[in-house]
């Protein structure tokens, strides 16, 4: 029983370990056999499927002792084993073909076929091979954003989808697995940009099981059964200040929901298959999952930038632009995040604005109504990358200028109350993916101007007319509750 239980020996995943330079063998020969039979001498190309074939057998037992691992996807491996089986079988009944029916005419067009299907084989199991150790999204992981939307592909971890919660509702959470469902997506969006196979941050890779399990420069971070003692918690407990904190200052880290449930998986011995159903589950760890299966992970809703670290503003900067009649206070409480209000300073212009360029990097809400700045500013407040909450209402403010904000990545809240604003700019606000209110009451926004916008962006609340107090403010309100 003991036995059994111990999993493959050592000797079975030595030997196993050679079958990704292995199998190169068998693909080159093979490849190289149905060149020569085209365009080079037929006498030799039995020979190199002989030994193409034997390759493959050798890839094919190698394969089964690193697939004993249990590491990689079921259904992939089930395909890519039966496809590797195959392409060894064609090999050796090439050799046989190529050695005896090519002096028959007849037998000899048979041969034709066969070749094509080989080379089909090999590349389909070769694909599967790729996708088991890589995942399936590894040839299109760099797929340019336009095409993406074309084909239907969720934007790229990095690039706007980090404002989305990483596990989505999960409907059958007893089913669920531990790693795949919960703690996967999380580390997918959140620590594969620097640990993958391109970029090996201190070594380490962590897009595969095997490689999680491996570790990086500093051996293995990972011990299962023991989440304390393992590096991957220890780095994401650090301080934000201590420079080994992981992610690194500036990217969005993992919620306090998502380091239990990494915490979890670790004490329940990091175990890769493993059931939520087979896991005891603490009360806190229930009170997650719950929120999980109802499609309520994130908790109340907070902006992933007030997860990120950043640093301080210059107090000298701050007096500055409190000289020129602007509100500056903190957003957050212990945090640096900053506000400014425009609300006492209307005479605010274009030129005067320049002076934010200082704390531009602590601005997450700017409230310029009424000022008398134009689109001649909105490239400058494209530049301010956590911007959240953005008031530009009876402004001079106009399609045009609407354009250069489409590349705010946080941009949650934007009143464009009393502005000329119109359906084109609408477009233009379409592709601001985190937005989730706009206001534009007494706009020039026409109502099927506004059925094209909501039926591109149907998340987003859309406010055209005015309800007593600004919802803007009571977004405010929200965080700087959540933050005490
Ligand atoms: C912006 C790039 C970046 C991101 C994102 C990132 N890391 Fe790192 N990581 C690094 C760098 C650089 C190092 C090497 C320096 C060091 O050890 O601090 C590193 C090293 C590590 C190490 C130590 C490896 C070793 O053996 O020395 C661990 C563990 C780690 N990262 C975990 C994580 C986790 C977990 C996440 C996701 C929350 C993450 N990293 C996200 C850049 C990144």
């Amino acid at each position: 029983m003991i036995l059994l239980d111990a999993g493959p020996s050592d000797w079975v995943l030595f030997f196993g370990h050679f079958h990704p330079v292995l199998v190169h063998l068998p693909i080159g020969m093979l490849l190289i056999a149905v060149i020569m039979y085209f365009f080079a001498s037929k006498k030799s190309v039995p020979y190199v499927f002989f030994w193409a074939f034997i390759s493959a057998v050798f890839s094919c037992l190698m394969g089964w002792a690193l697939s004993q691992s249990g590491e990689y996807d079921e259904n992939t491996l089930f395909f890519h084993q039966w496809l590797g089986v195959a392409v060894a079988v064609l090999s050796g009944a090439l050799a046989y073909m190529t050695a005896y029916w090519s002096q028959d005419a007849a037998m000899a067009r048979l041969i034709k076929p066969f070749l094509f299907v080989s080379v089909a084989l090999i590349t389909l199991t070769g694909h599967f091979g790729g996708n088991l150790t890589h995942g399936s999204d590894y040839l299109t992981a760099y797929l340019p954003q336009p095409i993406r939307g074309w084909v239907g592909m969720e934007p790229r971890a990095e690039q706007g989808g980090a404002n989305e919660p990483a596990i989505r509702k999960i409907a059958n959470i007893e089913a669920a697995l531990i790693y795949q469902d919960l703690v996967q997506p999380v580390l997918k969006q959140k620590c594969w940009s620097c640990h993958n196979a391109e970029k090996q941050k201190g070594k380490l890779r962590m897009d595969s099981p095997a490689f999680l399990m491996t570790g990086g420069e500093d051996g293995a971070i990972i011990k299962a059964g023991f989440p304390e003692e393992s590096e991957i918690i220890k780095r994401l407990l650090l301080p934000d200040s201590d420079e080994h904190h992981m992610p690194p200052k500036g990217k969005p880290g993992f919620s306090e929901e998502e380091i239990s449930i990494l915490h979890w998986w670790l004490k329940e011995g990091a175990d890769f298959k493993k059931k939520v159903k087979d896991a005891s589950a603490d009360a806190k760890i229930k009170t997650i999952l719950k929120r999980y299966s109802s499609g309520e992970s994130s908790g109340p809703y907070l902006s992933p930038v007030f997860k990120m670290s950043i640093s301080e503003a210059d107090e000298s900067d701050v007096k500055d632009l409190q000289k020129l009649g602007l509100l500056v206070n903190p957003s957050a409480k212990d945090q640096p995040f900053l506000e400014v209000n425009a609300v006492n300073a209307y005479g605010l212009g274009d030129k005067e604005l320049e002076a934010l360029v200082n704390i531009q990097d602590q601005i997450v809400s700017l409230k310029l109504g009424k000022t008398k700045i134009s689109d001649a500013s909105m490239k400058q407040l494209a530049t301010m990358p956590l911007l959240i909450f953005l008031a530009l209402d009876h402004t001079k403010v106009s399609d045009k200028g609407l354009t250069s904000l489409e590349g705010l990545r946080y941009l949650e809240s934007l009143n464009l109350y009393g502005t000329q604003v119109s359906d084109a700019g609408l477009a233009s606000l379409a592709k601001i993916k985190s937005l989730k209110h706009l206001y534009v009451w007494q706009s020039k926004v026409t109502d099927a101007g506004l059925a094209t916008f909501k039926k591109a962006r149907p998340g987003v609340q859309v406010d055209n007319g005015f309800k007593g107090k600004w919802p803007l403010e009571i977004d405010t309100i929200r965080v700087e509750e959540k933050m005490k």
